[in-house]
């Protein structure tokens, strides 16, 4: 079943459990679901809440630990199947629509909100499309995330004698190498479904180019799933594998970011959320760690749109808790404020064009330029590992294929590629 159909079941379950109507508080209160709970997203998200409860709305949080956000999902739904959706819910890319289709969503909510503020001219294309179901707001985009980066210490590189950061995939393996040879950890890791399928896009990315990855991931077309780059993509993963911290499964994103701050660990892999850890360490951009495009993918950006998505509520004064949300996540002070805390750039193209005037480090003004020069050439690719590519049915399978795959010495890459294709069009 695609899960499309599962979440017309939802809806169908959802009218014959009725939305259960949360007792309104003084002037109305808002429930947000979202995975935001490391140190340095928690630092972010306390931004909104306290501007929210400043505006005198009541904020309820419906905090659901887990990175990358599975469990956060799995939550939404089964509330949602038991009539009692939250107000706001992290949601993001394709799944919008899906949840746009359910009827769930609320296309009025946001409606005057969008025009006062001039949603359509602060926001590029690309994301105001994701962000709206029948040509409506149904959900608030509050950042961009940058998806391949290779986060690096460079005392442990120093330690180590590496000299400078890799461009290449074979001077990657070199520093690894060298980092190994010292005792370091080469690569901080967590052993998890979407933490591997993190590193095996930017793989994909580094081996296939943009134009690789988007008809692998975006178009999901079956000769370039089970071609001979992506075989290589497979080879250059095992490899990668290699330098992975051996003590991994199981381990949570910030934990490993947390080995590279320390020092036991040389590199990480990840989205730059990982760099809202570095900054709540009081660690320095460009001083005390270094940010760089996972090496060969400098060309390209696979963005992370976080959103809030908005669901019908009947009480008036809960809508107006909905709209205030939605009116500070857009607001310049908060988008600033939450960026920095957040590690991600802000989503409005006028302060995209003035990050350093707004004071935003170094890492924050490469994506920020690199966006913006992406978007015109291609090289600007929604991330498949953290749902903007596809339906959350198709993102799982290919994880199953990609944790399998590397959890297994002895795997296959030809073989990989093809149960990669066969695993997705089943999902489809
Ligand atoms: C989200 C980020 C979050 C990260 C780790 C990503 O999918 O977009 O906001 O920080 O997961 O949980």
């Amino acid at each position: 079943m695609n899960s499309l159909s599962r979440l017309a079941i939802v809806v169908s379950l959802a009218s014959v459990f009725p939305l259960s109507a949360l007792a309104a508080d003084s002037k109305g209160s808002v429930e947000v679901v979202h995975w935001w709970t490391s140190g340095g997203e928690k630092a972010a998200v306390d931004v909104l809440k306290a501007q929210v409860e400043k505006d005198g709305f009541t904020w309820k949080d419906g905090a659901v630990a887990g990175g990358g956000g599975s469990t956060a999902m799995t939550v939404l739904k089964s509330r949602a199947m038991a009539g009692n959706p939250p107000g706001v819910a992290q949601i993001k890319g394709p799944d919008i629509q899906e949840w746009g289709s359910t009827g769930l969503l609320s296309t009025e909510a946001l409606k005057q909100v969008a025009v006062d503020e001039k949603w359509d001219s602060l926001l590029v294309k690309k994301v105001s499309d994701t962000v709206k179901y029948d040509g409506e707001y149904v959900a608030v985009p509050v950042n961009i995330h940058r998806v391949n980066w290779l986060w690096i210490n460079p005392e442990v590189f120093k330690k180590a004698g590496i000299e400078k950061a890799p461009t290449t995939l074979e001077e990657f393996y070199a520093a690894g190498d060298k980092l190994k040879a010292k005792g370091f950890i080469a690569l901080a890791h967590g052993g998890q479904p979407w933490q591997d399928s993190t590193v095996f896009e930017d793989v994909v990315l580094s081996v296939m180019g943009a134009d690789g990855y988007k008809k692998a991931f975006v178009d999901l077309d079956e000769s370039t799933l089970t071609g001979e780059q992506m075989v290589k993509a497979f080879t250059e993963l095992k490899k990668v594998a290699t330098y992975m911290d051996p003590n991994r499964a199981g381990r949570d994103w910030n934990i490993a970011a947390a080995d590279v701050i320390n020092g036991k660990a040389g590199m990480q892999m990840m989205g730059d959320w990982a760099k809202s850890e570095w900054t709540a360490a009081g660690k320095v951009a460009g001083k005390d760690y270094q940010c760089v495009a996972f090496p060969g993918t400098e060309k390209a950006f696979t963005y992370n749109i976080d959103s809030l998505a908005v669901f019908e509520l009947k009480n008036k004064d809960d809508m107006a808790a909905q709209q205030d949300l939605a009116k500070v996540a857009l607001g310049t002070d908060f988008q600033k404020v939450f960026s920095m805390n957040k590690g991600s750039i802000p989503v409005r193209t006028d302060m995209l064009a003035e990050m350093d005037k707004l004071g935003f480090d170094a890492c924050a003004q490469t994506a920020a330029k690199d966006f913006l020069a992406d978007d015109k050439t291609g090289g600007l690719q929604p991330s498949m590992a953290h749902n903007m590519a596809t339906t959350l049915a198709v993102q799982g399978a290919i994880f199953d294929v990609v944790t399998n795959y590397i959890n297994n010495p002895q795997a296959d890459p030809q073989k990989a590629a093809s149960q990669l294709a066969k695993a997705i069009s089943s999902a489809k």
